[in-house]
């Protein structure tokens, strides 16, 4: 079994934006991460604009924002080509790809970035999604960006040939382009102006009618992860759940991301998730 958890290296990088491109409402930011190593699926990185992002007068993000990695390819070595000039590219970090809608004025900040532009980046943080286990398949299910840690996940669990549908939810037809970022998903709206019409845990209900020998994988908003982990729950059905929370620090010291368990006391998100087993939980918090 593969640890979930890679070790981020002390202190923060500052890679350039290598691409930005538009899915629909979200914007997808590629860095190439040098000093960085290969994250594990559903771990997280604390990420900032390099310029223009707090103590400056009026300039409202101060804090880092933390995003789950979407996306992770190794870029191997080979030899320099001239843009590279004399740097030794076995040492190259990997490339990472986030995922992102601009909500407020942090997030706004990190949209308009472009290749060139400088990204802070502390991680990779957090433990990620654990493997299937007692022979159930995994079945991925996620609303909005939180789609974006199960791109990864699918990724990895396609390069060793098992297979991984994905259940996707998003408001409207706008945002479905996010579901181009994994392969063989079925999608619901809550405008139905774009598959079902209705919630992505309708999809889910479905499906474990059919078959319900799976581990459920799930990242979005926290009703909806309430709402998975209310239905598996009621169908003994496992738990994957990757939560969201802000976060202040993302390495365990400001307490400000911790969510109350089923048997008492306390998980921080940072360091003990983002993913949970979902009967650790009496219900998701709202956050
Ligand atoms: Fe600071 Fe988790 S974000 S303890």
């Amino acid at each position: 079994m593969n640890e979930p958890r890679a070790l981020a290296p002390f202190g923060r990088r500052t890679p350039t934006v290598a691409e930005r491109r538009e899915l629909g409402a979200y914007v997808v930011l590629a860095a190439d991460d040098e000093a960085g190593p290969m994250p594990r699926a559903g771990q997280f990185n604390m990420r900032a604009a390099a310029e223009l992002w707090g103590g400056r007068e009026a300039a409202p993000p101060f804090l880092p924002r933390a995003f789950s990695v979407l996306r992770a390819r190794e870029r191997g070595g080979g030899a320099p080509s001239e843009q590279d000039g004399a740097q030794p590219l076995a040492s190259r970090g990997p490339r990472l790809e986030f995922m992102l809608e601009a909500v407020g004025p942090g997030t706004a900040r990190l949209a308009e970035l472009g290749p060139g532009d400088g990204l802070h980046v502390t991680g990779p943080l957090g433990i990620g999604f654990p493997e299937p286990h007692d022979g159930r398949r995994a079945l991925l299910l996620g609303g909005g960006v939180g789609t974006a840690p199960l791109a990864i996940w699918q990724d990895e669990l396609l390069a060793r040939g098992e297979p991984a549908p994905a259940l996707l939810g998003f408001r409207d037809a706008a945002h479905a382009p996010g579901a181009e970022l994994l392969q063989n998903a079925r999608i619901a709206t809550d405008d139905g102006s774009h598959g079902h019409h209705g919630l992505v845990t309708d999809l889910l209900a479905a499906e474990l009618d059919e078959d319900d020998h799976v581990v459920v994988y799930a990242c979005g908003p926290p009703p909806m992860l309430e709402a998975v982990r209310s239905l598996c729950g009621q169908r003994q059905v496992p738990t994957r759940l990757a939560l969201e929370s802000g976060m202040a620090c993302g390495f365990g010291a400001c307490f400000g991301c911790v969510v109350p368990l089923r048997a008492g006391g306390y998980l921080r998100l940072c360091v003990d998730g983002p993913v949970l087993d979902g009967e650790l939980l009496a219900e998701v918090p709202a956050h």
